[in-house]
């Protein structure tokens, strides 16, 4: 019998599909190899970083054993005042009563600094998530829902964030727990670790109530980058009255980092509201502001105009209907990551890691970043809220994931966490628009009681 040449016989051509597809997925491994571990003119080697025991020792997994504790025999009378008791381990940390509030906000004996470690090199320059931190006099750091600039001038690390070392109340009986606005905190430092307290940069007005900033207002998140073409250090906040309703933003200036900021003016970008919010300065100097809107449930961004005191007009809503806020933007390797939160209030919730190949979108949704803990840490952030992701010197693809664990009974109480995140390895799932092959490397935020950067304290800035 003769055979017609242009049979297909079906094995040759599935042996002919799976090697195609076999190329295909090797292409974008090597790809996704590629885009992960070549640095600018610095190619380093996945064995090398992977490996690293720099990174190995970023990125070691800690368990977390935290039990609800036994129920607590109590009177008819506290029954009566307060039925019901903590069913679960977010109402058990949100309970300032609970019996185990230690485990989440150790006391003053704990906390760490330059004046706590007393050279012991054991615990010198760690970082220890979630306990009092300390400044170079001995004083709880105050800069909640803050931020990083990087100073070329003075090659000095800032970090601001909301000073909030005033008495919490709620300004009605729905009302969010609050303390009056004291102003923007900023500390400076040449290693991460140590902050001196440069005072407060931009202070709450105190009698003109018309103002923005008036102390029964809110002032939150507050972020500033630096213009070289103007020379001024630029500061962008959530401004808010008391009842979160004014939601806008404010913008203010100083000639040095250390303020004192100028207060500018407040408003609706791009004619939207505006509650939780960051800014993004690129490597091309253009800054990008990104915000909570439309009720928090779409992220907004848009490109700042050339002196960083405005929003261009043009804008994009990214993650529609997600019910976002706390963003954090941070980049590698030529991708766009973002951090964002859910919205609970005060209460801690899962996080999210988001990827994109432009800022202005599309954003795709990678999934949630933590690891370590146990479950119920990983689905809270590890009790806290993000804020900021500051790249970490000397390590590709090293970052600080900057998050606070908020303490809404003593807002001024709340803590810091601090941990390594790192950019690497495929994506946990492929994503929808990527034919089964993962298009982004995972996001980790890796749990750790305490850790230490790589520099160990040396000076780094
Ligand atoms: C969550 C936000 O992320 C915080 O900045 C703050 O606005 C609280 N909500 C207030 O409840």
């Amino acid at each position: 019998m003769v055979k017609n040449k242009h049979n297909k016989n079906p094995t040759t051509l599935l042996r002919l599909v799976s090697t195609l597809v076999g190329c295909v997925f090797m292409i974008h491994l090597i790809m996704l190899y590629r885009r992960n571990y070549s640095v600018d003119n610095l190619e380093v080697s996945s064995q090398l970083l992977i490996h690293h025991p720099i990174v190995r020792e970023l990125e070691r997994v800690e368990e977390e054993n935290i039990h609800m504790p036994p129920p607590r025999k109590r009177s008819p009378r506290a029954i009566k005042r307060k039925p019901k008791r903590p069913t679960t381990l977010v109402e058990e940390f949100l309970d300032e009563n609970s019996q185990i509030r230690h485990l989440f906000f150790p006391d003053m004996k704990s906390s760490f600094g330059p004046t706590k470690d007393g050279g012991n090199n054991n615990t010198l320059h760690r970082f220890f998530p979630g306990k009092i931190w300390l400044d170079t006099e001995g004083n709880p750091i105050q800069a909640h829902g803050g931020g990083m600039l990087y100073d070329e001038k003075s090659k000095s690390y800032y970090w601001y964030g909301e000073y909030k070392d005033g008495v919490t109340y709620h300004s009605h009986k729905k009302g969010a727990a609050r303390v009056d606005i004291i102003g923007v905190g900023c500390y400076s430092s040449k290693d991460l670790w140590t902050w001196k307290n440069e005072g407060v940069v931009l202070a709450a007005e105190e009698t003109d109530e018309t103002h923005d900033l008036h102390k029964l207002n809110v002032l939150e998140r507050p972020k500033v980058i630096y213009n070289s073409d103007t020379g001024k250090y630029v500061m962008w906040m959530h401004v808010d009255d008391a009842n979160y309703t004014k939601a806008s933003v404010g913008v203010a200036i100083s000639d040095t980092p250390t303020g004192p900021f100028d207060y500018l003016y407040s408003k609706s970008p791009h004619g939207f509201d505006s509650r939780d919010m960051t800014v993004f300065k690129d490597d091309d100097n253009t800054a990008y502001l990104v915000y909570s809107s439309e009720d928090n449930s779409v992220v907004h961004i848009g490109a700042l105009t050339e002196d960083y005191l405005d929003v261009e007009p043009v804008m994009k809503r990214i993650m529609v209907g997600q019910h976002r806020e706390a963003p954090a933007v941070f980049k590698h390797q030529n991708t766009y990551y973002m951090i964002t939160s859910g919205c609970t209030g005060w209460a801690p919730n899962e996080a999210l890691a988001h990827a994109a190949e432009s800022i202005m979108g599309p954003w795709e949704t990678l999934g949630n970043p933590c690891v370590g803990g146990n479950k119920i840490f990983r689905s809270t952030t590890f009790f806290a809220q993000g804020t900021y992701v500051v790249p970490l010197p000397g390590v590709p693809g090293g970052f600080i994931f900057m998050a606070d664990r908020w303490n809404p009974a003593d807002l001024r109480d709340s803590r810091y966490l601090w941990l390594p995140l790192i950019v690497g390895g495929p994506a946990d799932r492929p994503l929808e628009s990527s034919f089964g092959f993962p298009m982004w490397s995972r996001v980790s935020v890796y749990w750790h009681r305490q850790w230490r950067l790589p520099s160990g304290g040396k000076e780094i800035a």
